[in-house]
């Protein structure tokens, strides 16, 4: 058998999926020990992975990422990050992002979520991070959304020299966050302040009310009816003030 054929037989590489509870571990960090999904309940997080320390595509992400934390986190959800390095090499190229990059306008920027060390691969293997086939020692571009019930709500998987498109992140978030709020789902590229889309109807009669109804539904055919929902009422009930 190969590596690649025995990493793929490792049974202690698993894959959560959506609506699965975050599998659970234990970290040491930038920022000290975690203990992951609880140290987060009653929040969202987003636990995502990279590659390597000192790669230039990662470098980019942390940047952006770093920069757009508060943003996260007014939306209720905190960042976590995670490679297969050990914790003396992100302590030092933190420092270095922050000494001497400067990225897309961004300079001394200065990462404080956690990063999480995992020379060991073993939250990278709980969480399907490793992928043989991209490489067998360094985890994917990973993002787990899990939700304040430690539920995995989303999942997005990039190879290694794509970086992430941190505006994708945010909506993803905010309309996950309005699905759950206002019990609707979201169209193609929905931005807050974009008609929404009102759950299908379950019966013949919805169906048919659905299209005669003159109560605020757009409906184009019985099972695609959308409605307004106002990006200030969105944006009221989501972000902290
Ligand atoms: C990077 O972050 O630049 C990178 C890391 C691993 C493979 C390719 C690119």
């Amino acid at each position: 058998m190969n590596t690649t054929e025995s990493i793929k037989e490792d049974q202690s590489f698993s894959m959560p999926r959506i609506g699965d509870k975050a599998p659970e571990f234990a970290a040491v960090t930038t920022q000290g020990n975690i203990n992951y999904p609880s140290d987060y309940k009653g929040k969202w997080s987003i636990l995502f992975s990279h590659p390597a320390d000192f790669t230039p595509v990662c470098t980019s992400e942390f940047m952006t990422f770093a920069h757009l934390e508060e943003k996260f986190e007014k939306a209720n959800c905190s960042l976590i990050g995670l490679s297969i390095d050990g914790l003396y090499s992100h302590i030092a190229w933190l420092r270095t992002i922050k000494d001497k990059i400067e990225f897309n306008g961004m300079k001394n920027i200065e990462v404080k979520f956690p990063l999480i060390e995992d020379i060991s691969m073993e939250v990278a293997k709980k969480y399907g991070m490793i992928q043989p086939g991209e490489s067998k020692t360094q985890a994917v571009r990973a993002v787990f959304f899990v939700d304040p019930n430690e539920v995995v709500r989303a999942i997005i998987y990039y190879p290694l020299s794509l970086g992430r498109n941190f505006d994708e992140l945010y909506r993803a978030l905010i309309a996950m966050q309005t699905s759950d709020k206002f019990n609707v789902a979201t169209p193609a590229d929905w931005n807050p302040g974009d008609d929404v889309i009102v759950s299908p109807a379950g019966s013949c009669g919805v169906a048919e009310e659905r299209m005669s109804s003159t109560e605020g539904l757009d409906c184009k055919d019985w099972f695609f009816c959308t409605k307004k929902l106002d990006k200030n009422l969105v944006l009221n009930e989501i972000l902290e003030k």
